[in-house]
């Protein structure tokens, strides 16, 4: 009925026409500049949706999500609603973030890394915080023995971290050999599209299984810390030193939620279809 109206009227009205064609031309035009910018289309923000969808599709999603305590990358697969009422927050206030920020450019770089090719995600992934990890553990190790050496009779807390942090950083580095030499190396000639040969593991479900189960224990060994240093709360007494050691112990959990989101949310699952 409304389309037959809108004819009928198109056809006594010679200036309606011209006015629905310009109309037309400025929407189209819209369209291919959000294009050519690159720019991400939102899809609807919904409590139903998985906190992983929300961290893929929403771009500043992973900082709401991390200012809020939400778990985003070992936890992904929850929806919002469960995972809000784990970290005791509301939904709603975790919503309106999401649409308050939802033109903000994405973290790190602003590039939308579900779109851009898997090998340069891979890449990004190892120079960024492959080579961050790499650098930060052995200045951490010292700053907790440096802290540790002066505080740790009165906060045996500390000594805690102390273990974590050691066993967190071996289980890193073998972790992250082993992705940098052999799962990293196969997903980039899979990409290619060169055809990548028979792997020693079958399909890749079989390696990203692994890892996932490693970021596992590397998300619990970073709950660990954080539980015993009540949040990285300084006490009265604390030195300069003390309080370096806590930010910078805060900016490496920071770093490693957002390197663990990358693979478990985005590399992997676009590897697993690669494969298929
Ligand atoms: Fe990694
Ligand atoms: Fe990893």
């Amino acid at each position: 009925m409304a389309r037959r109206a809108v004819r009928n009227l198109l056809a006594e009205n010679k200036e309606a026409k011209k006015i629905l064609a310009e109309l037309g031309a400025l929407l189209g035009a819209a369209a291919s500049s959000e294009e050519s910018q690159g720019r991400k289309k939102i899809m609807p923000i919904t409590a139903a949706k998985t906190v992983r969808e929300l961290a893929v599709e929403v771009p500043n999603a992973t900082r709401v999500f991390e200012k809020l305590g939400i778990d985003y990358c070992c936890g992904g697969q929850r929806p919002l609603e469960e995972a809000c009422a784990s970290a005791n927050v509301s939904v709603d206030d975790v919503l309106r973030a999401l649409e308050q920020g939802v033109d903000a450019p994405a973290p790190d770089t602003g590039r939308d890394w579900n779109a851009a090719p898997l090998g340069e995600l891979v890449d990004h992934i190892v120079s960024k915080h492959h080579t961050y990890v790499k650098s930060e553990t052995p200045r951490l190790q010292a700053l907790i023995a440096k802290v540790v050496g002066v505080h740790g009779k009165n906060h045996p807390e500390l000594e805690q971290v102390q273990v974590a942090f050691s066993e967190l950083a071996n289980e890193l580095a073998a972790h992250m050999m082993k992705e940098e030499q052999i799962l990293f190396p196969y997903l980039k000639q899979m990409a290619s599209g060169n055809g990548c040969g028979p792997s020693c593991f079958g399909t890749v479900r079989n390696p990203i299984r692994m890892m996932m189960m490693e970021h596992d224990g590397a998300g619990e060994k970073l709950r660990e810390m954080r539980q015993a240093t009540n949040n990285y709360a300084l006490p009265a007494d604390a030195c300069f030193s003390y309080g370096t050691l806590f930010a910078a112990l805060a900016e490496f959990e920071q770093d490693l939620h957002q390197h663990i989101h990358l693979e478990n949310n985005i590399l992997f699952p676009r590897a697993i279809a690669l494969e298929q």
